[in-house]
């Protein structure tokens, strides 16, 4: 495994990042244990996590429990200082009106919870999920920046924010001499493009890490659902996430049907070829990937040696603009 800068900060991180969400969601504690193992043997280095993850964010209780960081602080033990640890905050964790957001009182408390159930002393990438408009940026990262300072958080990021409010956080850290977001998490797949217009170019500007989420778009990119009919049963999308729902448009389907020849000829299966083509992108540091058995993370890992070729590059951008109505 060749491990990767961060963007500006001095982590090393590898090009995979395991990411979490499905653990003590749809896989229980046993399975979530067998692909971290899987992982870390593979060589990456870098785990994805949030308090939000676990059981019930699709149906029983809208709100995080935290199971994926209990797991994860569980299977971590004696090999904690091994990996580098990121985690997030901002969806709800509970019903008041302070139990979700960026304010100072709900991150002061949620890293306490964290830490607790992640059994460490500090996080190495705490990542703001979500940009949060009712609260003012200057509070956010003023909170954030207490925490480095107390060694309870090595390096901050945020997740979902558009290039606009990264650049408006990356001025005041700059005005106000605070840390500054080094990462950025943002949703990038061959079906989910929208990044590239501002977000990747402004990062590759400003030397910000950037560690994509869903490379997969949710497992749609393994060419496994015809339809949104049409869902294997062992699936996430059997299972109930909702958010994979979004994407099950008329256009990513037509899309998913254009490309599957493609990843044909070059002989990978689909998931693999999609997964590569992010990996291929200059701008991007790491691909969060998530998984429900050992042969996915397997499978991440045959796709770093794969390269996209110039000419499947291009057919790739010449089916979408078809697709997109562009041409
Ligand atoms: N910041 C945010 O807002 C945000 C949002 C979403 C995710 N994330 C992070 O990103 C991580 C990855 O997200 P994701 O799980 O949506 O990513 P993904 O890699 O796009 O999708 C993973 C899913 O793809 C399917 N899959 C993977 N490899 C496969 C293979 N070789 N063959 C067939 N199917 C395969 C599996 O679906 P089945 O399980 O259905 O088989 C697996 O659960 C999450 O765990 C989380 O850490 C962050």
């Amino acid at each position: 495994m060749e491990y990767k800068k961060l963007g500006a900060t001095g982590l090393s991180v590898s090009p995979l990042c395991l990411g979490t969400m499905s653990f003590g969601r749809w896989i229980d504690e046993q399975a979530s244990v067998a692909i971290l193992n899987e992982a870390l043997e593979a060589g990456i280095n870098f785990i994805d996590t949030a308090n939000y993850y676990g059981k019930g964010q699709d149906v029983e209780i809208p709100y995080g429990t935290g199971a994926a960081e209990e797991i994860l602080g569980r299977a971590l033990k004696g090999r904690r200082d091994n990996v580098v640890l990121a985690t997030k905050v901002g969806l709800a964790m509970g019903y008041g009106p302070n139990d979700a957001g960026s304010s100072r009182v709900h991150i002061l408390r949620e890293v306490e919870a964290s830490l607790r159930r992640l059994q460490t002393d500090y996080i190495d990438l705490y990542q703001i999920h979500h940009f949060d408009p009712r609260v003012p940026q200057e509070e956010t990262l003023r909170a954030l920046d207490d925490l480095v300072r107390q060694g309870k958080v090595r390096y901050i990021g945020c997740s979902n924010y558009k290039a606009y409010q990264m650049a408006k956080a990356h001025a005041i850290s700059n005005a106000m001499n605070l840390e500054r977001f080094g990462s950025v998490q943002p949703q990038y797949s061959l079906l989910v493009r929208d990044i590239e217009s501002e977000l990747l170019p402004y990062c590759q500007e400003e030397n910000v890490g950037v560690i994509v989420y869903s490379p997969m778009a949710r497992g749609m990119l393994s060419g496994k659902y015809n339809g949104p009919d049409d869902v294997p049963p062992e699936s996430r999308a059997a299972h109930g996430e909702r958010m994979i729902q979004r994407l099950f448009t008329p256009r990513n389907f037509r899309l998913i049907d254009k490309l599957k020849p493609i990843a044909q000829q070059a002989e990978l299966p689909l998931a693999e070829f999609s997964l590569a083509w992010v990996l291929n992108q200059p701008a991007v540091t790491s691909a969060i990937v998530g998984a429900t058995k050992t042969q996915h993370v397997t499978s991440a890992v045959n796709a770093l040696s794969v390269k996209i070729s110039d000419p499947d590059l291009k057919r790739i951008d010449a089916v979408t603009a078809e697709v997109d109505g562009l041409v």
